[in-house]
């Protein structure tokens, strides 16, 4: 039985795979109306969430399944102390596949280990959300065509933005592929990314305060939200929430070529007016999310058109 805890659970074949099928749906939805008939998804998000929760749900609709679950702690049995162990073990009789979300790093892999059916990771805490990548990927690959000889500049919070996470990690296994790190001194990349994932697999990066400053030299700006949930003190989130605003003006230094990716929600950091630029894709990504979901279950269900 295969899980997706962490996006190198999946091979770069099989990540090609999950992109093939992600475009043949773009191509054919209508064949893949019936591929998940009987089959259940539960949904156990005890975090908030729109894109992820509602996309997954989305996904195994359009593939004929149908979908149960809970988008909060307070209204499942976690409000009476049961432990994650207890509710997959009992879930795992309701759901052929379960996506969860959870504020604590590692929770999934907890699940993954009393469930009798795949687990899919859908964000843990401060830690990792594959299928997030899923959706950048299939993103970069429309976009960009290509997933090496790129520099992609990741800003904002990248200490608690498990995106940026899992979006390394996927990208470390391409040649030519250049970081910049754009974030406040206290938002740095954890060195459990920053150590495994470029230092020792020897990846150029560049380290930086100014998005201004190094903005013209990337294909790709990936720009995250200051993760609030993940802050012990409303004054240190005040003081970081509006580091960097991606405005019109910023958009002029930028190569012509270069996308803006952002996994979502925003809350600040890209100026409304910035969404009619034709390099911002962060509206198209989400839809590439669905999509790429669509994929995810049918691999991990063994499942094929
Ligand atoms: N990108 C993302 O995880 O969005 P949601 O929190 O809305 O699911």
């Amino acid at each position: 039985m295969r899980n997706l805890i962490n996006i190198l659970d999946l091979s770069v074949e099989e990540l090609d795979e999950l992109i093939a099928v992600a475009d043949d749906i773009l191509e054919d939805p209508d064949k893949y109306r019936e591929v998940c008939k009987s089959k259940i998804l539960a949904t156990l998000f005890y975090e908030p969430s729109t894109r992820t929760r509602l996309s997954f749900e989305s996904a195994m609709l359009s593939l004929g399944g149908q979908v149960l679950g809970f988008s909060e702690a307070s209204s499942s049995s976690a409000a009476k102390g049961e432990s994650v162990a207890d509710t997959i073990a009992i879930v795992s009789g309701y759901a052929d596949i379960i996506a969860m979300r959870h504020p604590k790093e590692g929770a999934p892999l907890v699940a993954a280990r009393h469930a009798r059916v795949p687990i899919i990771n859908a964000g843990d805490g401060g830690h990792y959300h594959p299928t997030q990548t899923l959706a950048d990927l299939l993103t970069i690959h429309h976009e960009k065509g290509r997933f090496d000889h790129l520099t992609i500049g990741l800003c904002g919070d990248l200490k608690f933005g498990r995106t940026v996470h899992s979006l390394i990690e996927a990208m470390s296994r391409y040649e030519g592929v250049k970081f910049v790190l754009i974030s406040p001194e206290e938002l740095k990349l954890p060195s459990f990314v920053k150590q495994e994932y470029i230092k020792d697999k020897k990846i150029p990066y560049v380290q930086s305060t100014s998005l201004d400053e190094v903005i013209g030299t990337l294909d790709i700006l990936y720009m995250t939200r200051v993760q609030k949930e993940r802050f012990f003190n409303e004054e240190d989130y005040v003081r970081l929430k509006d580091s960097y605003i991606l405005t019109t003006e910023k958009m002029k230094l930028a190569r012509e070529d270069m996308i803006v990716m952002h996994p979502l929600p925003r809350v600040n950091e890209i100026s409304t007016a910035v969404d009619d630029d034709p390099r911002a894709c962060y509206f198209r990504q989400t839809y590439y999310g669905k999509l790429m979901r669509m994929a995810l279950i049918m691999k991990l269900l063994d499942l094929k058109v």
